[in-house]
């Protein structure tokens, strides 16, 4: 197949802090790089990533809206942009099935756990609380189950007696910078 020297244009969805935008945007800039940050839409009007995305001159939106607005706009935007990979860093709500069939393009989500161990929310805290060795992150396919579709890419990291809800997260955070790239340079074929 004929190689394109194009980066593929990635939407990012986001609802907070944005560490992991920051980092998809820092991993952009590179020239050997396979995607570009083109787009970043936040379900929250004081998402802090939405700072980044202005900093580094990022079309960015806020839709505070009901899901079903802000799932309109967001595919109206997509196809404006010819978007062709959606990216959810610490996106905090549930899309809609009519939403990733509409969309026609591959949805991907990070997750702070070792899936399928642990989908939803406070996945440090269960971890500790079950007592598990390891925790980590997972790069997966956005499908109609929640945290369920096909995985990408898992790092793990130990669980040490000392650790505890915070002190994990921060560990897995740092694993989650470097999962997201890899498994997007490792998913886009040219
Ligand atoms: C990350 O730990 C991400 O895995 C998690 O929210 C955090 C967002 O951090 N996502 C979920 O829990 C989604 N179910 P960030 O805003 O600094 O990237």
């Amino acid at each position: 197949m004929e190689k394109s020297t194009t980066k593929k244009k990635i939407a990012v969805f986001i609802s907070g802090r944005g560490s992991n935008l920051k980092s998809l945007i820092k991993n952009s800039k590179l020239k050997q790089g396979k995607f570009k940050i083109h787009l970043v839409i936040s379900n929250k009007l004081t998402a802090q990533g939405l700072k980044y995305a202005k900093f580094n001159k990022i079309k960015s939106f806020a839709i505070e809206k009901s899901l079903k607005e802000f799932e309109n706009k967001s595919l109206s935007l997509i196809k404006k942009y010819k978007i062709n990979y959606i990216c959810l860093a610490g996106f905090m709500r549930i899309l809609s099935s009519s939403f990733i069939k509409k969309a026609k393009i591959p949805i991907i989500n990070i997750h702070p756990s070792l899936l399928p161990k642990f989908k939803g929310l406070n996945t440090h805290e269960r971890a500790i609380k079950s007592k598990q060795k390891f925790s980590g992150c997972t790069v997966h396919y956005v499908s109609e189950k929640l945290d369920s579709g096909k995985i990408i890419l898992q790092k793990k990291v130990k669980i040490l007696k000392k650790d505890n809800p915070k002190t994990l997260a921060s560990k897995v955070l740092k694993l989650e910078h470097k999962a997201y790239r890899e498994a997007l340079n490792f998913i886009i074929n040219f």
